[in-house]
Parts: C-alpha cells; structure tokens; sequence
C-alpha cells in the first residue's frame, strides 16, 4: 500500500512522459561536473537517468518499487545501457560503491515523511558519498503558515484519467483527508483504477503522504549539518535562482559532503 504499484507505475508514465529540456539540463550540468560514479535514488522508471544515459553517462539507480524499476530495467536493457539498479529504500540501502554525486529529482525527497526515517536517510546519503561529494535533492516546500494552510484547503479531492495507447483507461482518485500540521505533512489515499473495454479490471491503492519544507530558520540547513553535509545552496527554479515570491515550485537544495564526516551506519 505504500509502494507505488503497476498501475501507478502506467499512470506515472503516460501523465509524465518526457522530463522539460531546462529540469534535464540543470541536473545535467551537475552530472558534468561530477568526478566520479553517479547515483540516483528514487529513480523511478528513469525518467531522468535514461535521457542522462543517451548523452554517454553512466548513472546507477535506487528505488523502493518494483514495478517502477522493472519499467526502468526494461528500457536499460532495451536501448543497451549498462547501470546497477537496486531495489531498496534511501534508508536501507547498502550499495558496493561511493559516489561524486547524488541526486534526486522532482520533490521526491519529500515522499520520506517520518523524522527517523528522514534522519537515517541522510546519514545512508553521506555514508555513500565521497569526501567532499554533491548531493542535490527537491522537496516540497511552504515559505508561510498561511500558504500551508491554502495549499491544504485548496487540493481535498481530486483526479485525473488518461488513456494508454492500447487504448486502457487509467483513472487516478486522491483524497486528503488527514493534514498533520505538527509535522508538516498531508496524507492522502490515492485510488488506481484500470478499465478495458468498459470493464474495472485491476484496482490498487497507495498511502501517499508529503512532507513540507520550510527554508525560513534555517531548520534544513541545521538539519544537513547534523548529518555532515555543507555549503548548502537554495534554488527555487532550475534556472539556478531563488526567488521569495516565487509559487508553486519544488525547493531545490545543493550540497557537499564534509570533508571530515565519518558516521556510522544508520
Ligand atoms: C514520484 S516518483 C518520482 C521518480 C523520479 N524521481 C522522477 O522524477 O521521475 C517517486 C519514486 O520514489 C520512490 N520512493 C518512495 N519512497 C522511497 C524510499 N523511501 N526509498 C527509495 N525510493 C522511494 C517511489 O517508489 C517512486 O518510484
């Protein structure tokens, strides 16, 4: 139930097929950049790595889902690329390799709601990282209480449906029903559905639940450095800006692994 299913996995596919040119080329750029192994966790299906890889990079994969990774393992294989992708969450993993860069796209960051998990998380981030490694990341984020709160009151119950191009229906259900504001997250029960010809043939739920971010006081900053991470940087769009009246977007976060950092094993 908390792990996205195979018809999540085709709803995430046709609602988001192709990765916008500038979210590619701002992760690009770090991928450039970084001077050694490339690691993303919450890879999904690979709608980030796969392009990364048609440009000559190469980049392993993390992901807690099956069904989303035997998407991703299907394309690799079919266009001929060579990565290690490992079924696993951020905090369990327990990979052969360290890396010059990590990193996670699209607010995925944010799906990690409990603080021990969040916490164990980092702390398996920065054990997989070389000295001085880049580690970028999105979660979602409030910049007031007053935002929290519209953003909460204004998504109660929605959906959407798209057809597939066998001509199957996929119909996503969400309600938000439960809205912790100590702790900044909204839980929501999200409803798959898969129609052929008129008919329900498959059903699946999944527990989806979102953790908001605040950059004001600093609490993720404090937070990076407890687990050894440093020169932290704020982008609000991929254009590498931060702007205050900016809504709507993702907090991106860049930064390095302490030089010095040692931790044990979370
Ligand atoms: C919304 S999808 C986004 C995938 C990818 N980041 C992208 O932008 O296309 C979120 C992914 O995170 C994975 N995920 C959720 N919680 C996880 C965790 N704790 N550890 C590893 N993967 C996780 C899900 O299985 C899913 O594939």
């Amino acid at each position: 139930m908390k792990h996205y299913g195979k018809i999540c996995t085709l709803m995430y596919d046709l609602d988001k097929p192709v990765v916008p040119e500038i979210d590619l080329a701002f992760y690009l750029s770090y991928v450039e950049e970084a001077n050694g192994p490339i690691l993303q966790p919450m890879v999904g299906t690979g709608r980030f790595a796969l392009p990364l890889m048609e440009k000559g990079f190469k980049i392993d994969g993390v992901d807690a889902s099956a069904d989303m990774l035997a998407k991703f393992r299907r394309v690799c294989k079919e266009r001929g690329h060579d990565a290690n992708i490992y079924e696993n969450t951020l905090a369990e993993m327990e990979l052969p390799e360290l890396y010059a860069l990590i990193f996670i796209t699209s607010g995925s960051f944010s799906l990690i709601t409990d603080d021990e998990e969040i916490s164990r998380s980092l702390t398996n981030i920065n054990r997989h990282l070389l000295p001085g490694g880049c580690f970028v990341f999105e979660v979602s984020e409030y910049d007031d209480a007053h935002a929290l709160d519209h953003h909460w009151l204004d998504h109660h119950w929605n959906g959407k449906w798209l057809k597939s191009p066998e001509g199957e229906i996929v119909l996503q259900s969400v309600v938000q029903n439960d809205q912790d504001r100590n702790s900044d997250t909204v839980h929501s029960l999200v409803r798959y559905e898969l129609i052929k010809d008129g008919r329900l043939v498959d059903t699946e739920f999944l527990e989806f639940s979102l953790k908001y971010h605040n950059k004001g006081g600093d609490k993720l900053k404090a937070l990076l450095d407890e687990h050894g991470f440093e020169d932290v940087v704020y982008y609000n769009s991929y254009d590498k800006t931060y702007d205050k009246g900016r809504k709507n977007s993702n907090l991106i976060v860049e930064c390095r692994k302490k030089q010095d950092f040692s931790r044990k094993r979370p």
